[in-house]
């Protein structure tokens, strides 16, 4: 049977990092996959999660199955996370999820088994692997206008006036802070006049929410969420733990879904439920439960706020620097004025591939780098390595 299959080419941004992996160059610097390093380069767990760990070593009782919902506690103090105070509305269910990949999957079945073959407007650009985890389900794509290469911003214009055609019945894919890959995010305005428009037209937003705390703090990064909560009747969230918490390798994230009333959330959360059990039954308990002792601890959740804000505030420094030490080879000021891991520098494929081949510096074909992959030890290295293939 499985010599019919065909061979496939590696995933670009794994292939990267084996790559990455085989170079001997000890000033290699790898800005592909998107983790949050340290100045020291590593990806480490976050203190309070390990105080969290030692705290469930000691209580926790059972191994037994959880529902396919996951754990209702962590659902409900992720909810409480995204939605502020909204997160009481009994129109908003949350299932705990495989990651926020795995709550963009279920999301997409549920909107497949509500309108089948539904049309999903993705940003140009969007994260590579939205493709497959929404068409998968049966969604067919559409493209709104979003990332202006030329002025290295959002062309909110041309995103605007692309979703005011938008019928009612689609849905409309928004990055809730920290856009992947390219970094340029909308202003509170700029949230204000897609949720006018939105309810104008009656387009349903799902909007995925990977990197809460990174931008300009844990609650700003949710306004748009919120705003559109407010505002609309329906709308669905794909949040994820990996970033805010470092909990990438635990899969452990949430599908949020408002809907018209309390009884229609209700039949979408049954049918979550239901999708889930079709697909991997139940999520994984041990991420759920170490957010859920960080957030129901008023003391420890203080300081993964902390914690969180550190991390930012690292990756806000880095992009000054990063612009800084590039002054001189053109106005890179871009950088600054975009928020979370991601930029696109703006380079040519050929440039790309030579400074992997010359510098050993390592970034996906778009040159979207991961600012938190550099440091104070190579961001020279960087900075001439770009200056001499520009
Ligand atoms: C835009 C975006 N959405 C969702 C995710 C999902 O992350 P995970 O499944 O690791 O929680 C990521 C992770 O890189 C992301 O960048």
């Amino acid at each position: 049977m499985f010599e019919q299959l065909k061979a496939l080419p590696t995933d670009p941004i794994l292939g990267l990092s084996a790559a990455f992996a085989r170079d001997e160059n000890p000033d290699k610097i790898d800005l592909g996959v998107g983790v949050y390093k340290t100045e020291a380069g590593d990806t480490p767990v976050l203190d309070t999660i390990k105080v969290a760990e030692a705290r469930l070593l000691q209580t926790e009782t059972s191994k037994s199955y959880q529902g396919m919902a996951g754990n209702m506690a962590f659902n409900q103090a992720l909810q409480a996370l995204i939605f502020g105070d909204l997160a009481t509305d009994s129109r908003v269910n949350t299932l705990q999820t495989p990651g926020g990949c795995g709550a963009l999957r279920v999301g997409a079945e549920l909107i497949n088994r509500a309108r089948p073959g539904a049309n999903i407007w993705v940003s140009s650009p969007t994260w590579a692997n939205h493709i497959p985890l929404l068409g998968s389900a049966g969604l067919k794509f559409k493209e709104y206008p979003y990332y202006d290469a030329g002025r290295r911003a959002l062309d909110f214009d041309a995103m605007y006036n692309c979703l005011a055609q938008v019928p009612a019945g689609d849905v409309v894919l928004l990055h809730g802070c920290c856009h992947n890959p390219c970094g340029a995010d909308l202003s509170n305005e700029q949230w204000q006049a897609v949720a006018s428009l939105a309810e104008q037209q009656g387009f349903t937003p799902f909007i995925d929410l990977a990197y809460q705390g990174f931008g300009d703090g844990i609650e700003q990064d949710a306004y748009g969420v919120r705003l559109l909560a407010a505002t609309l009747p329906e709308l669905m969230v794909a949040s994820s733990c990996s970033k805010n918490f470092g909990l990438y390798r635990e899969r452990t994230g949430a599908l949020s879904v408002m809907g018209t009333n309390t009884a229609s959330s209700g039949v979408a959360f049954g049918q979550l439920q239901n999708i889930a059990r079709g697909i991997y039954s139940m999520p994984p308990a041990h991420g759920a439960s170490l957010v859920q002792i960080v957030l129901e601890d008023s003391q420890l959740r203080r300081q993964w706020s902390d914690e969180v804000a550190a991390m930012r505030t690292r990756i806000k420094q880095l992009r000054q620097d990063l612009a800084a030490a590039l002054a001189d080879c053109g106005d890179f000021d871009f950088i600054t004025r975009q928020r979370g891991m991601f930029s696109f520098l703006g380079l040519s494929e050929a440039q790309v591939v030579k400074l992997r081949e010359e510098h050993s510096v390592y970034m996906v074909g778009s040159s979207r780098i991961n600012i938190a992959g550099i440091n104070s030890a190579n961001l020279a290295n960087l900075a001439g390595a770009i200056k001499a293939v520009l």
